[in-house]
């Protein structure tokens, strides 16, 4: 039974130019959707708040259509179904789909993924288990192809993907440097993740903290950021190094051209190679990875962190914080009980 009327939703207002406001969003109310035949009504517990939204609000070509003004913005949660007309899901069933920023979604049931309520929390699916560790995983292990005693250099390393770069480069056995944006993160990804080391962007001379850090060089570089960080990253590279360009999160609020790389001089040099990646080009193996990542998170060989923040109505104001780095973890938004 859904005893509650009103679904409130997230909608893009109008673009934003450079860093996002509060007024680029809209909060709506709308009725609860009836689910049609094979859908599922699903109830949000927590929404995921994701760097690549910040893509969808621009309307440039991309690797995915952009949220129209006045449509609700893209995003996955975790929920509970509340109605089901599909076969394989009852009510009851902790799901992840992407119904974007709202309250209540109906969508076809095999456009979700059940989840198992019984091991990590929920909220995980959304990160470690779900899209941020699956990037971790893919990216590192298929384009980086760590080897024992290479020097990994990842950066955004205390966030949702970087911690886990990390933590999955040490179980590799390489050295393992991260870069971040306060000396809270910094201390935590050396002091708690155990990383050999780490800069702090903001305050920190990258430079001669890398000659520092990475006297043979850099072997494996993931990057998250792109920018100055990564440019100084090109110009310390080992022979025969691997870059996967993960995400360019220091540009996406740009209003001009783009920044670097200016020095690709560098790969000819080293001899390395510079790869792009998005984690569904590896759709069919999501569930095999899901299970080691499992097993790790429960045996505690992967520690993460979550930044909840309480209740939808916050949800841009925490967006906006995220191309700030005030989250320290994966950001989660606390919908519903
Ligand atoms: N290709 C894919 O399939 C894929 C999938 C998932 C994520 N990604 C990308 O991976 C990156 C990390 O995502 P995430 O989910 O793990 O986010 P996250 O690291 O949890 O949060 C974003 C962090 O980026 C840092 N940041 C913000 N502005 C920055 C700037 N100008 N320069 C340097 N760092 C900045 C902030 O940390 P500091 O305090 O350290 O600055 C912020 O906390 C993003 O670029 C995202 O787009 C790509």
């Amino acid at each position: 039974m859904v005893s509650e009327t009103v679904n409130k939703k997230w909608v893009l207002k109008k673009r934003p130019e450079g860093y996002p406001s509060i007024d680029d969003f809209d909060i709506v109310n709308s009725p609860i959707p009836d689910p049609k035949h094979g859908e599922v009504l699903i109830k949000t517990l927590y929404l995921s708040l994701d760097p690549y939204m910040r893509g969808r609000l621009r309307d440039a070509k991309s690797y995915a259509s952009p949220v129209g003004l006045g449509e609700v913005i893209t995003g996955e949660v975790v929920g509970r179904v509340i109605r089901s007309n599909y076969q394989s899901l009852e009510v009851g069933d902790i799901v992840t789909a992407h119904i974007g920023w709202q309250q209540w979604g109906s969508i076809p049931g095999q456009m979700v993924r059940k989840v198992d309520s019984q091991k990590p929390p929920i909220s995980t699916s959304l990160g470690i288990l779900g899209m941020p560790g699956l990037t971790a995983y893919f990216g590192l292990l298929e384009i980086g192809k760590p080897i024992v005693g290479e020097t990994l250099v990842v950066s955004a390393a205390s966030g949702a993907v970087g911690a886990i770069v990390g933590q999955l480069g040490k179980m590799m056995g390489c050295r393992v440097i991260g870069t971040a944006g306060t000396n809270q993160k910094v201390n935590y990804i050396v002091d708690e993740l155990g990383f050999d080391g780490a800069i702090n962007y903001k305050t920190q001379n990258v430079e001669s903290e890398i000659h520092k850090l990475c006297p043979n060089g850099i072997d494996v570089y993931f990057d998250n950021v792109g920018g100055e960080v990564t440019d100084i990253v090109m110009n310390n590279l080992a022979m025969y190094a691997r870059i996967i360009i993960c995400g360019q999160i220091s540009q996406y609020n740009s209003v001009g051209q783009e920044q670097g790389p200016r020095n690709l001089w560098a790969l000819i040099r080293t001899r390395s190679k510079i790869q792009g990646m998005l984690v569904t080009d590896w759709e069919r193996k999501h569930e095999q990875a899901r299970t080691r990542l499992s097993e790790w998170v429960l045996s505690e060989k992967l520690k993460y962190k979550e930044y909840v923040v309480e209740g939808f109505e916050k949800s841009p104001q925490a967006f906006i914080g995220l191309m700030n780095g005030e989250n320290f973890g994966k950001l989660l938004i606390h919908v519903s009980e």
